[in-house]
């Protein structure tokens, strides 16, 4: 029997798979996104690279779809280029855009000049750096670099390297027309995917340009992880078969546990209908509206709460079914209506333009008692009737085993499961293209850590899963509400009492629905998982 390990190689493998998702067609286009410019020796401080009066390319649109999860959490604002660059398709030197310079223009241009500003811009994920222009020795003539020449490295249907070379050093004279031009080059190359990040790491780039940056340490940290999994092999084997009699018995507090996990699952169930709602729909035209969908969404998932929520807890024994749905029921909307209520109240107080209106408050408040509420009644009802039957694989031990040896195993699990966390975290805050892509890896990859680290906790003789599982794929959401806290402080330049709880009220809104739905994701996938290997297991 080594469906155990047979999972972990696919889990493994699947991590791979998510690799070959980056792969390019021959002329795909490729997405030039401009970042930041700054001040190089204040990293901390940075500004849209349009804020400065550069042009943007002809074209106008990219048929991918940008607006990303990551964007919005890191409040990063990458903006197309609008240069035309498909895979493998050499482009020679030529004009893109014309920048009309006026006085206003110049003096935007020597300002950032003499405060040797630098500009960042992404193609795939690798950044690239450039400088805006040069004074010379006496500081009277200032040039701007008009011409950006871009090497890209692929290796299959990979991009792998880019470098970038500033040239075409143009006097800057209010009242002339200024020629950006670019062209692009393809090569060979032999680094692997893997290692694209390398150069990166190189502690000479690293002085020189990347500076201190969270976002690479994290990326050294998965890079050590990564491999130290791989060399180690999976510790004692046969650990989780000594807690058959107890890997079954019900987790504590199951009626707060199935209420978490089925308002998991709807928010799982939301988060799905929004984004493919606003794939076909371009909700972001209308400012607003994604919201509204969004409640119209989950009062008409609510029998998806109920459902998931019901029937664990029939399945674990509970006999309190009417209180477990009104907790499942209300735990979410409680929660945003209690901070946005809060935040309103400081708003009203500042007289802000943000206050709720009354109306808006009752119609909210009527959508939970009479839809939402009967919705997960409805729910309840049939996964009690469906689903509520226990069927486990293996009979519960009448007494629960004792002394569960496992403070340290659990200490070093929860290290663990950070380390991965910040690896995927990293990832979607400089993410590709579309949010489904992005809910489609945090879903396997929240399931494939957890029951990597679920095996490591059996293994030490723990039969807790249940809270462990949901509260170690739940602890994302302390990742990402830690990131909001330093995003605050370095990234942005907001101020007073209400921007700042109108700011981390809502962070910590999104933070704890992010939280429950990676436990309840995590908590399905590992309770799938061990179903799965407690089914072939032979009792002796
Ligand atoms: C980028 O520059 C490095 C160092 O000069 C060089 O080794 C590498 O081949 C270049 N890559 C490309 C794609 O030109």
């Amino acid at each position: 029997d080594h469906v155990g390990t047979k999972t972990l190689g696919l889990c493994l493998a699947a991590a791979h798979v998510l690799f070959f998702l980056l792969q390019y067609q021959d002329k795909e286009e490729v997405v030039l996104w401009m970042n930041t410019v700054g001040p190089y020796h204040n990293r901390q401080e940075t500004y849209k690279y349009f804020s400065l009066p550069f042009c943007v390319g002809s074209k106008k649109s990219i048929s991918h779809y940008h607006e990303t999860l990551g964007e919005a959490l890191q409040g990063v604002e990458l903006e197309f280029s609008g240069l035309d660059i498909k895979f493998k398709d050499d482009v020679m030197p030529g004009t893109y855009c014309e920048i009309d310079l006026d006085k206003e223009k110049r003096d935007a241009f020597v300002y950032a000049i003499k405060n040797h500003y630098w500009y960042q811009m992404y193609i795939d994920d690798l950044p690239i750096w450039g400088i805006v222009g040069e004074a010379d020795e006496n500081g009277e003539d200032y040039y701007l670099w008009t011409y950006k020449k871009l090497e890209i490295g692929f290796n299959g249907n990979r991009i792998v390297d880019v470098n970038l070379t500033s040239e075409g050093k143009v006097k800057l004279v209010p009242n002339t027309k200024i020629q950006m031009s670019y062209s692009v080059k393809w090569k060979k190359s032999d680094v692997k995917f893997e290692d694209r990040f390398d150069k990166y790491l190189d502690p000479s780039f690293f002085q020189h340009r990347v500076g201190f940056d969270p976002g690479w340490v994290n990326f050294l940290c998965t890079y050590l992880c990564v491999s130290y999994m791989q060399d180690r092999d999976l510790g004692d084997e046969y650990g989780w078969k000594q807690v058959h009699g107890d890997v079954f018995r019900p987790s504590s507090h199951p009626l707060i546990f199935s209420s978490l996990i089925g308002s998991g699952c709807q928010i799982f169930a939301v988060s799905l209908i929004v984004i493919i709602v606003a794939m076909i729909e371009d909700l972001y035209t209308e400012r607003g509206s994604m919201l509204s969908t969004a409640i119209f969404v989950y009062a008409a998932t609510s029998p998806v709460n109920g459902y998931f929520g019901g029937s664990l807890y029939a399945r674990q024994g509970g006999r309190r079914w009417i209180k477990q749905m009104f907790i499942g029921a209300f735990l979410i909307p409680a929660m945003v209506c209690g901070t946005a209520f809060f935040i309103n109240f400081i708003a009203i107080y500042y007289h802000a333009s943000r206050a709720i209106p009354f109306g808006t408050m009752v119609a909210v408040c009527c959508i939970c008692f009479f839809v939402i509420l009967p919705l997960n009644l409805v729910g309840t009802i049939l996964g009690r009737n469906l689903s509520g039957q226990p069927n486990f694989p293996c009979r519960v031990n009448a007494v629960p085993r004792c002394c569960v040896r496992s403070f340290k195993a659990v200490l070093m699990f929860l290290l663990r499961y950070f380390i991965f966390t910040s690896f995927w975290a990293y990832k979607i805050y400089y993410v590709y293209g579309f949010m489904m892509l992005v809910l489609v890896i945090l879903c396997i990859v929240t399931v494939c850590v957890t029951i990597v680290c679920t095996y490591f906790l059996l293994n030490a003789e723990d039969y807790r899963w249940q809270w462990t599982s949901f509260l170690s794929a739940a602890s994302t959401a302390i990742y990402v509400y830690m990131y909001s806290f330093y995003y605050y402080f370095f990234k942005t330049k907001m101020y007073g009492l209400f921007q700042t709880s109108f700011y981390f009220g809502y962070m910590a809104v999104f933070s704890t629905a992010l939280g429950i739905m990676c436990g309840a994701i995590g908590y399905m996938g590992t309770s799938a998982f061990v179903r799965k290997i407690y089914t072939n297991v032979k009792i002796d």
